[in-house]
């Protein structure tokens, strides 16, 4: 079977589960391209037929981020003039909650006659906290690390992707998701929480000293090096991504109270927690992550409801 995967990652997570599903499907003798979807062109040369397309994503604000719309038209244009549907899987990686995120991905791919096959999300660190937090703090031990049995459950992701595969060619299989009621009530609120959260973009300019890289690395090329200077094309063209903030070597980025601090979320720091995690090492704060989870609610409610105000009078 050939298999097409197209993600978006902002600081690696995504892109290191992408690879892992890869090496996977690619050991039970299937062929599997991996396409970062900034690569438009490449998937819009693409031949899905025969294809099974696998899509992955980081949960931002509760669904998935903005970047993955640009799918839409594209798959659209390939769609059209086909008499079947066509077989996909999704999956994401999260840090506290996946939400509805898959959910509403998927109904947006059945709308283009595509037919889920099966999904899956993969609790990642945190690329907020990597930064923000000291290595010794309770706030980094309890967000930091992939989920327990990591491998085993991408050993079972990769059956399913090709058993289900199988299934398809012959039957209308297809897997039934739901999301929950509140849902969409809730995600209106998140997004005001979150804009909140994320409040803008600031480079430094003192501390900037215009290397460029923030910019070569922005997946939304709202970044330009005008020489003098940095400059940000549109605040609210950003997708939060942090992928900037983790690249520049002077510190000079920040995302209201995110700024990384000295110790930095690097490939070296996400492989090393990866391999802990799929060794089978055991998280003793998982057990502990429905209450974190409670926490971390009261707190962003609180802050939202605290920062609220001030961002409407800013306006
Ligand atoms: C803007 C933004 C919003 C996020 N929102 C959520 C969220 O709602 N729920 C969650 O569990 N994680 C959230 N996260 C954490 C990321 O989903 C998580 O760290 C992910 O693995 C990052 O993947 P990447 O390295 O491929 O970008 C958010 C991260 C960012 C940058």
């Amino acid at each position: 079977m050939d298999y097409v995967l197209i993600y978006f990652s902002g600081t690696g997570n995504t892109k290191l589960i992408s690879e892992e599903i890869q090496k996977r499907l690619e050991k039970k003798h299937h062929n599997v391209e991996l396409i970062s979807i900034e690569s438009l062109d490449r998937i819009e040369r693409l031949n899905l037929q025969k294809k099974v397309i696998g899509i992955g994503f980081p949960v931002y604000k509760f669904t998935y981020p903005d970047i993955m719309n640009k799918l839409f038209p594209l798959l659209k244009a390939k769609q059209e003039g086909r008499q079947e549907d066509s077989p996909f899987f999704l999956y994401c990686t999260y840090t506290r909650f996946d939400a509805d995120s898959l959910h509403n991905f998927a109904r947006k791919m059945e709308k283009l006659a595509f037919r889920l096959i099966v999904k899956a999300s993969f609790k990642c660190p945190s690329n907020g906290i990597a930064s923000m937090k000291s290595a010794e703090s309770y706030e980094y031990s309890s967000v930091m690390f992939f989920e327990d049995n990591i491998a085993d459950k991408l050993d079972q992701f990769a059956d399913e992707i090709a058993n289900n595969s199988a299934k398809y060619q012959n039957s209308d299989f297809r897997l039934k998701h739901t999301g929950k009621i509140y849902d969409s009530i809730r995600l209106k609120i998140v997004e005001d929480i979150e804009r909140t959260k994320y409040p803008r973009l600031r480079i430094n300019q003192d501390l900037c000293n215009i290397c460029g890289l923030c910019a070569a690395h922005c997946p939304e090329t709202n970044l330009v090096n005008m020489g003098k200077k940095i400059c940000i094309i549109d605040e609210f063209a950003c997708l939060h991504c942090l992928r900037c903030m983790h690249h520049c070597p002077k510190y000079a980025i920040s995302f209201g109270e995110l700024t990384t601090g000295p110790q930095r979320y690097t490939i070296k720091v996400r492989n090393k927690l990866f391999d802990k995690a799929a060794s089978g090492y055991k998280e003793k704060y998982w057990w502990d992550f429905n209450s974190i989870r409670k926490k971390w609610k009261q707190k962003t409610i609180k802050y939202w409801i605290l920062h609220r105000r001030w961002r409407k009078t800013a306006k």
